[in-house]
């Protein structure tokens, strides 16, 4: 069932992230309010028409009226002064889910060589994604050498600051090591095969536990909607993705596997190869979790709230989540005044677009300062500035994460 994150209702069921407001209306004194079904103790003073906010602790779902009538029964129950507490009634009940987290694409040079760089990173962003280094080309140069420093170097200090990690990514087109693209001698169907099982066993293996969520498959969708020729399709086929998404889910079973994809945003044909591919692996067993939408939002793409989030549902109804994973807005220097004000709307159109929909896990920036960013660093299209400075876009998007657009 969709819950829209920000609906007050009655009857939706409550998971463990919500947060749910009671506002009771009766005693005052000291309380204990729970229930049995949530297992929730929280002792706290109930006035006349208190709101009171509690989290729901991990358990089976209720809902949020038996959830707030059962905490009024707990509060007449153990009221100090019972008698005066038997009129505890529930007045209003609103439930909301905490923010959705903000992430940023992060670049092991910038990280090493620029300070408000990293303090931008530590501060305004809780998951981080390594931009290339966990590219095929940079992490296996060789057929029999891997090379995880800089990889290893942004996932430490992520964690080490709290920052929670997306890998990016295991099976494209683009930037692989010439010993993929040149061998010596041709690939055959089984060769490859094992080379593409191996890279993700490697890889995934290597980063298992400390990496949440990986792009297993990145753009493998053209924008007709057939799959995308890369060297692993036309020599594999199309079940390379399975080979991939098989071998990422062994390596890691704790992992949520993504297909990440561009220009999926609104609907058309790209959108529809994506729903068809991804209603077929998953029909045949093949672990695919989750769908990344890319977001690049290029000026006078128009994309609205309102397509990301019938896009989002179309998604969800194939019972995968879904995140924002590469969200830009590059505008055509010079920046003006007006043009940062559009800039900030179409981030917060997006992210509102992520709150609000119950499927959207997290809305990650591809760059944390426009210093660094691929889009070049005059375009501005990210959320910090190259100084450091978060620009009206960031304020405008954290608002929207936090369901206050
Ligand atoms: C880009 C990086 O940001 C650049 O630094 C690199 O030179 C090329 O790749 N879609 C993706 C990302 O999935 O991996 C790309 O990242 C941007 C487009």
């Amino acid at each position: 069932m969709r819950l829209g994150r920000r609906a007050t209702t009655l009857r939706a069921p409550l998971v463990p992230t919500h947060t749910v407001r009671v506002r009771l209306r009766g005693c005052g004194g000291r309380l204990r309010i729970g229930t049995d079904a949530t297992r929730l103790r929280t002792v706290t003073a109930v006035r006349s028409m208190q709101t009171l906010s509690v989290a729901v602790p991990s358990g089976r779902p209720v809902s949020a009226v038996r959830f707030a009538r059962a905490a009024a029964a707990r509060a007449r129950q153990n009221g100090r002064a019972r008698r005066a507490c038997a009129r505890v009634s529930v007045d209003r009940v609103d439930v909301a889910a905490p923010p959705v987290p903000l992430g940023a694409a992060v670049r092991d040079d910038a990280l090493a060589s620029d300070a408000p760089y990293r303090s931008a990173l530590a501060s305004d962003f809780r998951s981080a994604t390594p931009e290339n280094e966990l590219k095929m080309e940079a992490v296996h140069p060789q057929p029999d050498i891997y090379s995880f420093e800089r990889a290893d170097g942004i996932v430490g200090f992520a964690r080490s600051r709290g920052l929670a990690v997306r890998g990016h990514t295991l099976l494209w087109g683009e930037q692989l090591p010439r010993w993929v693209t040149s061998p010596v001698m041709p690939w055959t169907r089984s060769s490859l095969r094992e080379v593409l099982r191996r890279h993700v066993t490697t890889v995934v293996g290597h980063f298992r536990g400390r990496i949440d969520t990986w792009d297993v498959a990145n753009e493998v969708v053209r924008a007709d909607g057939s799959r995308s020729s890369t060297i692993w399709q036309r020599t594999i086929g199309d079940d390379d993705l399975d080979v991939a998404f098989r071998a990422a889910r062994a390596a890691d079973p704790g992992a949520r596997l993504v297909l990440n994809d561009n220009g999926i945003e609104r609907a058309g044909a790209h959108q529809d190869g994506v729903v068809r591919l991804v209603r077929d692996l998953r029909a045949r067993g093949v672990p695919v979790d989750g769908i990344g939408i890319q977001a690049h939002l290029d000026p006078g793409s128009g994309v609205t709230a309102s397509d990301l989030d019938r896009t989002m549902s179309r998604f969800a109804a194939l019972g995968v989540r879904v995140e924002i994973t590469e969200a830009d807005v590059p505008r055509s220097p010079p920046l003006t005044p007006a043009a940062t004000v559009a800039q900030a709307e179409t981030f917060a159109q997006a992210a509102d677009a992520c709150w609000q929909h119950a499927a959207c896990d997290r809305f990650t920036v591809w760059g944390v300062t426009d210093a660094h960013s691929w889009r070049g660093a005059d375009t501005g299209a990210v959320l910090v500035d190259g100084t450091g400075h978060p620009k009206p876009a960031y304020a405008a998007v954290r608002a929207a994460l936090a369901g206050r657009s």
